[in-house]
């Protein structure tokens, strides 16, 4: 896979705006929940514009998350900087991969649940978010690491953009 020197303005911007979309769909779900279990007893949805909210939101990151993956396959990633140490480095792919995987995962574990009335789905989408949220918080801790323990430009990486 190709190695560029950082990442594009498009990278950039969808991985600050699926973070923005994902930590919502974390806080935002109350509702959803609600209609969800409405749904399976056969009663009347009254949170349906809270639900649709989520879901919406929610098919919105698979399709942003697709598009990015596109992007990550044609133009790469910038490689980790070889100071920090081996393990961290590989951890740190590790966690982009599963990252990655979520990313495809909640929509379709969520979407399967919500249009099909699937209880299973919903069930991996609430075991999901309990892997989720350690991961991010992980992810996060991470790039904090990189940035005022290693010092390098991991953290800047993704918010200036670089040609090539
Ligand atoms: C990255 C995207 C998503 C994230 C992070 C996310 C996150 C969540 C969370 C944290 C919950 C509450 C789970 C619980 O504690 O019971 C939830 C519930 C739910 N979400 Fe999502 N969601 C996403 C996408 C979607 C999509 C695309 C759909 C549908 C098309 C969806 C449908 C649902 C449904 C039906 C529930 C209720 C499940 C239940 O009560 O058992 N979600 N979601
Ligand atoms: C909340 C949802 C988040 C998700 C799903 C997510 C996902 C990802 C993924 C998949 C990558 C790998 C990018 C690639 O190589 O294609 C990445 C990189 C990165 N993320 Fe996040 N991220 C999230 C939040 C954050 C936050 C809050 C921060 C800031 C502290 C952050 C900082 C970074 C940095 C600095 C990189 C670049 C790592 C490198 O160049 O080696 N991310 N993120």
């Amino acid at each position: 896979m190709a190695k560029p020197k950082g990442y594009s303005l498009i990278q950039i911007i969808l991985h600050w705006v699926i973070a923005a979309l994902v930590i919502f769909q974390l806080l935002v779900n109350e509702d959803v929940q609600h209609a969800f279990a409405d749904r399976l007893d056969g009663e009347a949805m009254d949170e349906l514009g809270g639900a649709l909210l989520h879901v919406s939101v929610g098919v919105t990151i698979l399709v942003l998350a697709a598009i990015r993956l596109g992007i990550r396959v044609v133009r790469g990633a910038p490689a980790p900087y070889q100071d920090t140490p081996a393990i961290l480095n590989w951890l740190g792919h590790a966690t982009h991969v599963l990252l990655y995987g979520f990313l495809f995962f909640m929509p379709l574990t969520g979407a399967i649940a919500w249009f099909f009335a699937v209880e299973f789905s919903a069930a991996l989408h609430e075991i999901g978010r309990l892997v989720l949220v350690p991961t991010i918080g992980f992810h996060v801790i991470g790039a904090l690491a990189e940035h005022f323990v290693f010092r390098n430009d991991t953290l800047r990486r993704m918010l200036r953009a670089t040609a090539d």
